[in-house]
């Protein structure tokens, strides 16, 4: 146990969502040109995952955005700084975020891969604060729903520190 976060979800819940999810997105998605776009770094471990419970064929593709505000809170002045690779051009893409919170960052990256021209644009999120939406934005795939309190692990950090742990903790 590590001083000063409180477990929230341990590894058999979340590996039993992640499956959950995978199922549910496997059969939404058969017969499609799926592409994966993992959002970092947040969302990692979360896509890597879900990649290998998928049941049908991906591909993997990621973007970065920097966000300007103070480590806990989304100030809504996004930029792109890693765009994709790979052309969107008539795919299925669904985004993999770690946590929609505001909502802020997901809009911008929506609008931003909108450009991209894929033929479906969806979103999954690990977490999803939902009471806590600036902007109406909407999350196809959830895994878990939470209030608030700030959340570290599995990918998810805090100052880049507890990313690595295997579990979700919130943090004091
Ligand atoms: P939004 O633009 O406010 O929706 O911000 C979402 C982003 O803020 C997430 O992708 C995370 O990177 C970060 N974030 C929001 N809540 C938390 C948290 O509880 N722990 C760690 N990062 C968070
Ligand atoms: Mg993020």
């Amino acid at each position: 146990m590590v001083k000063g976060l409180t477990l929230l979800f341990s590894k058999e819940e979340i590996a039993e969502t992640v499956t959950g999810l995978a199922r549910e997105i496997s059969a939404d998605y058969a017969n499609k040109k799926m592409v994966l776009i993992g959002v970092l770094k947040g969302a990692f471990i979360f896509l890597a995952d879900l990649a290998r419970h998928l049941t049908i064929p991906v591909e993997i593709e990621f973007m970065r955005i920097a966000s300007y505000g103070s480590q806990k809170e989304s100030s809504g002045k996004v930029t792109v700084t890693k765009d994709v690779e790979i052309s969107l051009e008539g795919k299925d893409v669904l985004v993999i975020e770690d946590i929609v919170d505001t909502g802020l960052s997901l809009t911008f990256l929506i609008d931003h891969l909108r450009t991209h021209n894929p033929s479906s644009l969806k979103v999954c999120a690990l977490v999803d604060k939902k009471s806590r939406r600036e902007v109406e934005v909407e999350v196809d795939y959830v895994g878990f729903t939470i209030d608030d309190g700030f959340i570290v692990g599995y990918g998810i950090d805090f100052n880049e520190g507890y990313r690595a742990l295997p579990e979700i903790f919130v943090i004091d």
